[in-house]
């Protein structure tokens, strides 16, 4: 294997998602506690498994927090990322938020193609496409996500309907700056986990499918403090996009925190 396929060179991501929660004030008491919390919370003692032994704690949160968010973390190591970018960096666009603003906030990662927005604002491959293009020109990575639904699932699409949001979605897209988050949209905020094994399943085949070892993949749906060894035990899974869970501070460290189990 060649030395810049090595697997090992993949970054652990442990990223929060705060959706619509959390205002200045909130976001600034959140901080607080999660400083300490991440120094008290148990650290992993055993040997990392195949991936970078540094982890990457990521705050993906509203637009009115990123400046407090990233003023509050520098020099703590966590790095600030949004939830959606418009393809333009200007115009008449109502509502939407562009690279250049991102950036001169501090912002480092950016969530494209999340499922909620798929679902709820008409967001489509295409959209998504050009968000990806516009966040990689700006030098922010983008943390795609994909994901099939219950229906989809039981029907046996699973692996069809993936293929096709990455073949749409990446088109003409650099794979060397990207994040990808497998989020099946039945396991998002429902407390129904995708067991372990079949996590990575799907996403060793999303990265069987692109061709490209280093892709990070992150996990994503009802990640909790009592599911995360598990998870980040699967040799696949280089790390894990967390919603519900990512808003309290003692719970996000213990996910942040979690023990390396040994694994084969
Ligand atoms: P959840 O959300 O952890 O609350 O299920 C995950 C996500 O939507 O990114």
């Amino acid at each position: 294997m060649a030395a810049t396929e090595d697997p090992r060179l993949r970054p652990t991501l442990i990223a929060g998602n705060w959706k619509m929660h959390k205002t200045q004030a909130q976001a600034r008491e959140f901080l607080r506690e999660f400083a300490v919390a991440l120094q008290s919370s148990p650290k992993d003692s055993l040997p990392q498994r195949g991936t970078n032994p540094d982890r990457q704690v990521i705050l993906c949160v509203p637009y009115t927090d990123l400046a407090v968010v990233a003023e509050e973390t520098q020099g703590s190591g966590i790095l600030v990322g949004a939830q959606n970018i418009h393809w333009e960096d200007q115009g008449a666009f109502t509502g939407e938020i562009s690279g250049p603003m991102l950036v001169e906030l501090g912002v480092r990662y950016v969530i494209v193609g999340h499922s909620e927005r798929r679902q709820y604002f008409g967001e489509t491959d295409e959209t998504v496409n050009r968000r990806l293009a516009a966040a990689q020109r700006h030098g922010l990575i983008p943390i795609l996500c994909v994901g099939e639904s219950k229906q989809q699932r039981d029907q046996g699409l699973t692996e069809s309907w993936i293929v096709e949001q990455l073949d749409r979605g990446l088109a003409g897209i650099d794979l060397g700056q990207l994040v990808i988050a497998y989020e099946p949209i039945w396991a998002i905020g429902t407390g129904e986990t995708c067991a372990a094994q079949e996590a990575n399943r799907v996403i060793g085949l999303i990265r069987q499918h692109l061709g490209h070892v280093q892709i990070p993949i992150l996990y994503g749906g009802s990640v909790k403090a009592s599911n995360i060894d598990e998870l980040m035990a699967q040799p696949e899974i280089d790390g894990v996009l967390v919603g519900g869970a990512s808003l309290e501070p003692q719970e996000f460290a213990r996910i942040a925190n979690y023990q390396a189990l040994a694994t084969a």
